[in-house]
């Protein structure tokens, strides 16, 4: 899929704020600094469109971008920064969870997991959370570009396997750089596909 255009709408911190059509949406979610608003920035090939930093925690409140007049991604902040402190993090977590279970344009929710850790406590129990609430979700192994392709096979194969254990069905999963933009046709044919078949829906 070409991207024509992408522009940035809006950013909040309710639900009810974000844009109101019934574009479909992709959001993408994980552990503050693994790469969310650099993937954004990747996938539409805009440098600046989404705000990045190596501190994490940059990302505070729910970004929508519009692309190619169609469709949406949007940035969310970070889950699990601790440093953050106790308000602040209790805070993110209800924004990310109301986006989450409220946003009915939300086609996909994209997690996002650094391909470089073991299993992460955290990663995995949002994992479950979203299996418990049933939301679509798929996986992005994020910043493959800092180690070798061997590696980033053993980590992402031990991941599933710990999925293994819960689901009965393993989630789509695509590996990325925005470095090298690695995944970059994979995921926005990913989106496109499902674009195309809710079109064909709404034709029905
Ligand atoms: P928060 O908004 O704080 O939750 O973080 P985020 O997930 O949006 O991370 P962000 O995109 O801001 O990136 C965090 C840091 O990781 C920045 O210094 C990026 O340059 C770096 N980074 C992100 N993706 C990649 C990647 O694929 N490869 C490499 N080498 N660095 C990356
Ligand atoms: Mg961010």
């Amino acid at each position: 899929m070409k991207i024509k255009s992408a522009e940035f709408v809006v950013s909040n911190a309710q639900p009810e704020k974000c844009p109101q059509t019934n574009l479909p949406e992709y959001a993408f979610i994980g552990r503050s600094n693994v790469g969310k608003s650099s993937l954004i920035n990747m996938l539409t090939g805009k440098k600046n469109l989404a705000m990045t930093s190596s501190t994490p925690g940059k990302t505070l409140l729910i970004n929508h971008f519009l692309i190619n007049g169609a469709w949406y991604l949007v940035d969310l902040p970070g889950y699990g920064y601790a440093q953050r402190g106790k308000k602040m993090v209790e805070k993110i977590k209800e924004i990310i969870e109301s986006y989450v279970m409220k946003r009915m344009q939300m086609t996909c929710l994209f997690v996002l997991i650094d391909s470089r850790l073991t299993p992460q406590k955290n990663d995995l129990q949002f994992i479950e959370w979203l299996g418990e609430n049933g939301i679509p979700f798929a996986i992005i192994f994020t910043k493959v570009d800092k180690q070798s392709k061997t590696r980033t096979d053993i980590n992402i194969n031990n991941f599933m396997s710990v999925l293994k254990e819960q689901w009965e069905e393993l989630p789509p999963y695509f590996i990325s750089s925005s470095l090298s933009k690695d995944g970059r046709e994979e995921i926005l044919d990913y989106i496109d596909k499902i674009n195309r078949s809710l079109t064909e829906n709404d034709e029905k």
